[in-house]
């Protein structure tokens, strides 16, 4: 079952030990993996916690064993932060895959798990989050666990595309009219003073940032439902806001051609994005120790 030893990679033929790809990898053949986001402020993880458990649950949920326990991950997390000597605002990527092995549907026995994670960049989008953004309206066409954080992103990336196509920094994906959630963020309507917002059903993924929005909205004594809405309720929609890791709490202002509201974030929107800017300056300095 080996592979013969010449490849074709790109036009040229190149030997496969000199390739500076791994072309037997799951990840690479198959998108068999998952993976995570995690904000960083002034060096500190956001929401570490939520993080590593939904890597915990995406990875159980696709059968890839997982060679530390959350804890032990957590620390080798922190430690990578103290590596890079982190003080900025960034992100970090995490991604395992099942692992290396020729290329087979079937779970490759004895094999080790693929795991990666670095830390880019990532400077506040102050001008999107004080004016808003535009969005379109896009078909949902992903598979039926969405709650798993898998590699297969092609239809978020395709809808995400169409979207920068069309001058919007956001897809709002629906099923059948039915706002699921966008391309990479989850969204909200808020009606009459009611925050709306898709159920944590397999058919969206369960936003960290989420998780954190309802603890606000809750301290707010602003109502929130978890009820799906229909794209017909856009145009009806006194504000509209997406969150994710990279995005915060982001208002957004037009729908396709539709202005939300006045064509400015909205007030309750506004709270939250307040109360998020209270949660993460209320973050510690990272105080582990550096191991190895
Ligand atoms: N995306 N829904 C989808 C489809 C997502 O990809 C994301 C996150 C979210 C929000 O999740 P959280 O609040 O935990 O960041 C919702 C990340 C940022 C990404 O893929 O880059």
């Amino acid at each position: 079952m080996s592979v013969y030893p010449i490849i074709l990679s790109q036009t040229k033929f190149a030997h496969k030990e000199n390739l500076n790809y791994p072309f037997e990898e799951r990840a690479m053949q198959f998108g068999d993996g998952v993976y995570e986001v995690i904000r960083i402020y002034n060096g500190n993880f956001y929401l570490i916690e939520e993080h590593v458990d939904r890597f915990f649950r995406s990875a159980e949920a696709v059968k890839i064993k997982l060679p530390f326990t959350k804890n032990e991950l957590t620390s080798l997390l922190n430690n990578l932060l103290l590596k890079n000597s982190l003080t900025t605002d960034a992100k970090l990527y995490l991604q395992v895959s099942r692992g290396s092995a020729t290329r087979d549907h079937l779970f490759p026995a004895d094999v080790d798990a693929n795991i990666y994670a670095y830390i880019q960049d990532q400077a506040r989008n102050t001008s999107a989050l004080n004016d808003g953004v535009k969005t379109i309206t896009h078909p949902d066409v992903r598979w039926e666990y969405c709650y798993i954080k898998s590699l297969n992103l092609l239809p978020n990336v395709l809808a995400k595309q169409t979207a920068s196509e069309n001058g919007a920094y956001e897809a709002i994906l629906h099923k059948n009219g039915i706002v699921t959630e966008c391309s990479s963020s989850n969204v909200y309507l808020i009606k009459d003073g009611i925050i709306y917002t898709h159920p944590t059903t397999k058919n969206i993924l369960h936003g960290c940032v989420r998780m954190q929005v309802e603890k606000f909205a809750k301290d707010l004594n602003i109502p929130l439902k978890e009820e799906p809405f229909t794209v017909d309720d856009i145009s009806q929609a006194d504000e509209i806001f997406l969150t994710s890791s990279t995005s915060e709490v982001l208002p957004i202002v037009t729908v396709d051609d539709t202005q939300i509201g006045n064509g400015i974030p909205g007030h309750l929107t506004r709270l939250l994005q307040n109360a998020y800017e209270n949660d993460i300056k209320t973050l510690t300095s990272n105080k582990v120790e550096q191991t190895s």
